[in-house]
């Protein structure tokens, strides 16, 4: 009995112990966002920002193979406009589109050419294949964005959090591997390269140079081009992209609520009709 106490209790401590969590990742910071609660909807401002964000800095790097320029003019997307309820037949989109060019095939002479994206085409990745992307990468595989916001703990806070995680410096005592940068807010453990004193900086190593920096892209409607705003931006842009019905499915929430509740009142009456002159 004793024995088997003795064992359990270790086993206790072994879990409560666990591994030496000397470099754990902070959590991100938590931003308020037009799209949290119940009432959340996607800033259709914000979602352009972020757009002309991801087309004119990441897209050099990352793909969102599930993202179709049409997308961008359905209803909730960033160029969404009553005039044209058809996406394909948003002018604006489709002048964005045709600034892109896309692999194909002539038809005639079955040669590989490029030609101008339309609003049928995806946001394809800038390299022709993984081995392309990882050599011009530094053995990093950018990954495709079109979910990023779904597929990392913390979505938009993280992604936010990750674009303004570079030190400037590195802490003094860290020995950075080539190609690679500190982030406080990358997933990772440092404490193998940390020569300086005390415990290990939190944070991780990163293949991907910061992407961001002030001024680097011009907003057309005067919003400031700082990094803060930038990586706000395409946080949220990157939010939609993951769920483009996230507004709808919280509107059809609330209606939902709204009606059970209506129903539950008129139920509650009918209940007390039915067995009014029943003892009961
Ligand atoms: C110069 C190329 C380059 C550019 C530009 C770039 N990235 Fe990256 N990105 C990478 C690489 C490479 C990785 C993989 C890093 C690794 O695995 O160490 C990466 C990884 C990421 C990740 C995943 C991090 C994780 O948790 O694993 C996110 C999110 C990301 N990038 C977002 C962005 C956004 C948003 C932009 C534009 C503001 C951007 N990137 C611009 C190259 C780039």
């Amino acid at each position: 009995m004793l024995r088997k106490g003795i064992a359990l209790a270790a086993l206790g401590l072994a879990f409560v112990a666990g591994p030496a969590l000397s470099a754990e990742t902070p959590h991100p910071k938590h931003l308020n966002w037009s799209f949290d609660g119940p009432l959340g909807k996607f800033d259709q401002a914000q979602l352009q920002r972020g757009y002309k964000v991801y087309r004119e800095v990441c897209s050099a790097c990352h793909g969102m193979k599930l993202v179709y320029f049409r997308t961008l003019a359905e209803k909730g997307g960033p160029f969404y406009s009553a005039e044209h309820p058809n996406p394909n037949d948003n002018p604006y989109v489709k002048a964005l589109a045709a600034d892109i060019q896309v692999p194909d095939v002539d038809t005639e002479t079955g040669d590989a050419i490029q030609r101008p994206a339309t609003p049928a085409d995806a946001f394809l990745s800038p390299y022709p294949n993984e081995y392309a992307a990882r050599g011009g990468n530094g053995g990093a595989l950018p990954p495709d964005l079109s979910v990023i916001a779904k597929a990392r703990h913390g979505g938009a806070d993280y992604i936010y959090s990750l674009m303004t995680g570079y030190a400037a410096t590195p802490p003094a005592g860290l020995e950075v591997p080539a190609g690679q940068h500190f982030n406080h807010y990358m997933a990772g453990d440092v404490s193998g390269s940390w020569k300086g004193q005390g415990e290990a900086p939190h944070g991780g190593f990163i293949a991907m140079p910061p992407p961001l920096a002030a001024g680097k892209v011009s907003f057309d409607d005067g919003s400031p081009s700082s990094v803060q705003q930038q990586a706000k931006d395409v946080a949220a842009f990157l939010t939609w992209a993951s769920e483009p019905k996230l507004t709808e499915r919280k509107q059809f929430g609330l209606g939902a609520m709204i009606y059970l509740l209506l129903f539950s009142v008129l139920l509650w009456f009918s209940y007390r009709r039915v067995w009014r002159n029943v003892a009961h």
